[in-house]
């Protein structure tokens, strides 16, 4: 069996295939113990500056857990370094830019990230490609437009993102400015990535839900589209926020082989109004803490509704949480593997 006939991107072209693939955001990190043994010796930032670390980090994690693709062990923040922006991990407090932009004249001192400013991606890449299975693809990876710009605005995580809608409402010159040097960049850093050998790229707008449908035409969708164009007809594209249960048909116009879903949408409701695309998801990574029966109950009925159609690729609604039992990830994997119709 070649690559190009692994589950996984038999289901990201919509094509049939005899069992569900299966992968999960974040299936490598702090809920996994070899994960937790090579952070006790490296601060995060360097593990993904280590290439054969980052690519040792992504081979153990698919391995363990048994899951139908590898996703390359980084991060989306890490772009923004290049950009202009100063970025540390604080110890259990989450990324922060000591440096967030606020203002036009804060968005003059940024500049178009150098693809080479990040080679250690791509040669974790080439690392990870070379030691996998050569039937597990490699999924790349990136945050998308409106994500990226909100850390940067916040200098951090957020719940309002009230600074972000500030300057989106208040300044929008200065947004479409800052929002399509980030786009810009993201292309070149993602082209990259597939030259290096990934084989999907999974583009992450993970808090674009806060935004209307309104303003996600408007403040948006112009940027995703530049960079699903100028990235797509190589590998397929994975498109994956939370929260847009009222932005899908947008986030679908914009374009991805593949529609990420979240677990507070019905997997076989809004497949049927999405039409021909492809969709993962979208289990709630909290089914992942409870006993077997419960997850076994959540996972059967996200099957039951995919109904066998080709073009699902099983996956959580976001994250594995880091409380997560590694044995009940393997778990859901078999279970998603031993699945049948009619069981
Ligand atoms: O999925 C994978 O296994 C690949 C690796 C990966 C990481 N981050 C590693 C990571 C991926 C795909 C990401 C994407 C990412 N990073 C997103 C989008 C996905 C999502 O969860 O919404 C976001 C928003 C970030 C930004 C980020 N990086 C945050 C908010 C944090 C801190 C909070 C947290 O989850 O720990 C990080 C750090 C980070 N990125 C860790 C890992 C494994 C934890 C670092 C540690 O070891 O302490």
């Amino acid at each position: 069996m070649s690559e190009d006939q692994s589950l996984f991107l038999k289901a990201c072209r919509g094509e049939t295939t005899d069992y569900t693939p299966v992968w999960l955001m974040r299936q490598a990190g702090r809920y996994m113990q070899e994960y937790r043994e090579v952070r006790e010796r490296t601060p995060f930032i360097d593990l993904c500056r280590n290439s054969d670390l980052a690519a040792e980090v992504t081979v153990t994690a698919v391995e363990r857990i048994g899951a139908d693709a590898a996703i390359i062990f980084s991060d989306i923040l890490l772009i923004l370094v290049p950009m202009g922006m100063d970025l540390t991990y604080g110890k259990g407090e989450g990324p922060i830019l000591s440096n967030p932009i606020r203002t036009g004249a804060d968005i003059d001192h940024l500049c178009e990230a150098p693809p080479e400013a990040l080679s250690y991606v791509y040669d974790a890449i080439r690392k990870a490609r070379a030691s996998l299975n050569p039937k597990t693809p490699l999924i790349g990876f990136c945050g998308a437009p409106f994500t990226l710009a909100s850390y940067m605005i916040e200098g951090g995580g957020s719940r309002n993102y009230a600074e972000t809608k500030t300057l989106m409402y208040n300044d929008s010159g200065a947004w479409h400015a800052l929002m399509n040097l980030i786009s810009r960049s993201l292309v070149k850093y993602v082209k990259k990535q597939i030259e290096a050998g990934a084989q999907a790229i999974q583009i992450f707008d993970s808090w674009v839900g806060c935004l209307s449908p309104d303003d996600y035409r408007e403040f948006v969708f112009p940027h995703v589209r530049l960079l699903l164009d100028g990235i797509s007809g190589n590998v397929p594209v994975i498109h994956f926020g939370t929260g847009t249960a009222t932005l899908l048909d947008e986030q679908k116009k914009a374009g991805g082989d593949v529609i990420g879903l979240d677990w507070r949408v019905n997997l076989g409701e809004t497949w049927g109004r999405l039409g021909k695309v492809s969709v993962q998801g979208n289990l709630d990574p909290c089914t992942l803490l409870g006993d077997r029966d419960t997850l076994r109950k959540h996972a059967g009925e996200i099957l039951r509704q995919a109904n066998g159609r080709p073009g699902h690729i099983f996956n959580l609604g976001h994250g594995v949480l880091p409380m997560t039992p590694v044995d009940n990830v393997k778990f859901l994997v078999d279970f998603v593997h031993d699945w049948k119709a009619d069981a």
